[in-house]
């Protein structure tokens, strides 16, 4: 079973707005709505959990009533504290319910532009490799500095990639992975890829694209629209 894991248990507070980002609309649909539609619709998906703010399940439970038409479980719970407390939540989920013997894609809400491509890229990935992350590479140089101040490196930009969603695992390798990491490491991480990093344990790149962009500030609702206006979006 292949099952969508969409994030969104955060407040956006990059974003600025009263409603948590994931619920607001663009051009008439909500943020979590858009992804869950791309999620679900996929052939190859076959359910999907949100986990949002405790505040916001009934609200959430409302939105899919009302804009989504599928015949497949999606599911709404709590999520948690910090994104990876949300994600261990889910995965619990899955626990409680028998699900845990699949592959879990982990998507943020936030990012409405994901494809089909991307989705079953991913669905491939975790299949044969136990782990993946969606990405794409670094246009500009990156570099490393810990002070902030000074310059420590700058690692050559064929090495460097930006980290998109999803990152898809064998579900029951992950819950059993987290299981494994002491609670003050897991805190600090904030996502399942880096788990199995920690691990040491090999995780896949999948080629990610432009317009699977995480909406974080304002001025990023203006360019959803001009992607949903100029048609880029798949
Ligand atoms: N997320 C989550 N649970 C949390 C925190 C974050 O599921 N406790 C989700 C967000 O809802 C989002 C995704 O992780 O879909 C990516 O996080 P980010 O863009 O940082 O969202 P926020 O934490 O909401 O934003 P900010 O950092 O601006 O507060």
């Amino acid at each position: 079973m292949v099952i969508a894991a969409v994030l969104a248990g955060g407040t956006g507070t990059r974003m600025g707005s009263a409603l948590p980002k994931q619920f607001i609309e663009i051009a008439g649909v909500p943020i979590i709505i858009r992804s869950i539609q791309k999620l679900i619709g996929n052939p190859n998906v076959d359910r999907c959990v949100a986990a949002v703010g405790e505040d916001y399940v009934a609200y959430t439970r409302e939105l899919i009533g009302k804009h989504i038409v599928t015949a497949k479980p999606v599911d709404v719970i709590p999520g948690g504290s910090f994104r990876g407390d949300t994600l261990v939540k889910v995965l619990a989920f899955m626990e409680e319910n028998g699900l845990l013997e699949s592959i879990v894609l982990t998507h943020d809400a936030v990012r409405p532009f994901i494809d089909d491509r991307i989705i079953n890229d991913n669905i491939l990935a975790a299949r044969g490799y136990g782990a993946c992350n969606t990405c794409v590479p670094a246009v500009d140089t990156v570099l490393m500095s810990k002070d902030g101040r000074y310059i420590d490196s700058v690692p050559p930009r064929s090495t460097v990639f930006h980290a998109q969603t999803p990152q898809s695992f064998d579900a029951a390798k992950l819950y059993g992975l987290i299981r494994q990491t002491p609670p003050e490491i897991f805190k600090t991480m904030t996502d399942g890829c880096s788990v199995f990093i920690w691990h040491g344990e090999k995780v896949f790149i999948v080629k990610g694209s432009e317009n699977n962009i995480k909406i974080t500030f304002p001025e990023d609702i203006v360019r959803a629209e001009v992607i949903l206006k100029g048609g880029q979006d798949s």
